[in-house]
Formats: C-alpha cells, structure tokens, sequence
C-alpha cells in the first residue's frame, strides 16, 4: 500500500509560519468542503468508514493523531503530527483517527460537500467494494 503525504511549502519569516494551499496546485481536488475535529476526548476512534466517491487530504494543523489505513488487504498507521504535511485518503480506504493529543485539530479538504450516502460503515460492505473493483 502507497502511503500518499504531501509536504507543504511554509511561507516563514520572523513573524512565524503561513501555510497556504490552493486546489489542483497544492491539493490535487476541487475543495468542496473543509471541516475539523479539536477537543477529540481521550481514547476515542473517530472514522470507521469508507466512501463510494469522496477524496480527502487530512492535516493536524495542531498537536498530533495517528491514522490507520485499511486497502482491505494491507494496515498501515500514519502519524499526523506536522501542520505542513497532509495525508491523501482516497475514497476506497477504510480509514480511522485515533490517539489524539488534547491539543490535536485534525483539519479535514474534501472533494465532496457532506452526503451520508457516500459513506461505506460497514466492514464487510467496504470489504466487498474493494473485492469489486479490483
Ligand atoms: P461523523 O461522521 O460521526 O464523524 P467521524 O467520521 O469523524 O467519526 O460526524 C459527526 C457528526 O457531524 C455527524 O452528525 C455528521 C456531522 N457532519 C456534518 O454535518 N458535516 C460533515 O461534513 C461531517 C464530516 C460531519
């Protein structure tokens, strides 16, 4: 399985850092939604799901998370823990967020606005999916 992380380019100065990224030049979607995760409580596993269509680029722009990537034949767990890097998840992996710092805001750009049906919560369902497209 081919982990997908991009490095960012900060713009430092002596006033600090700014990241900035712009899609189909930074970000290889069309941005349809941003959305974040902060105050995550201790132990929880956020995710647990696929999706049919949607892309995503994860970046813990504060504190750290871990990420476990599932192709249906391969795990591998990514740690989050640079507000420059940004992890691609593609639609057909089952993915889950975890071990969050208190201080972690998971800050999620994806490709689709939010529509339920595009999520896969099923294990066995995600299982065959990956079986049909294969
Ligand atoms: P949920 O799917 O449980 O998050 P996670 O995948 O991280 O476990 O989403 C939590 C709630 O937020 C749920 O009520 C749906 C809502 N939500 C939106 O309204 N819009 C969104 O873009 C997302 C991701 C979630």
């Amino acid at each position: 399985m081919q982990v997908v992380k991009y490095m960012f380019q900060p713009h430092g100065d002596d006033r600090g850092q700014l990241v900035a990224l712009e899609e189909f030049k930074d970000i290889p979607f069309h941005i349809k939604r941003v959305y974040y995760m902060y105050d995550t409580a201790s132990g929880v596993v956020r995710g647990k799901h696929a999706h049919k269509k949607l892309e995503q680029i994860l970046i813990c722009i504060s504190g750290s998370c871990k990420i476990l990537l599932d192709n249906g034949s391969e795990k591998k767990v990514v740690n989050l823990e640079k507000p420059y890097e940004g992890l691609y998840i593609s639609n057909d992996m089952w993915r889950e967020m975890y071990d969050f710092s208190d201080d972690a805001v998971l800050m999620v750009l994806a490709s689709e606005l939010y529509d339920e049906s595009d999520y896969i919560r099923d294990y066995d369902e995600f299982l065959n999916m990956v079986r049909e497209n294969s």
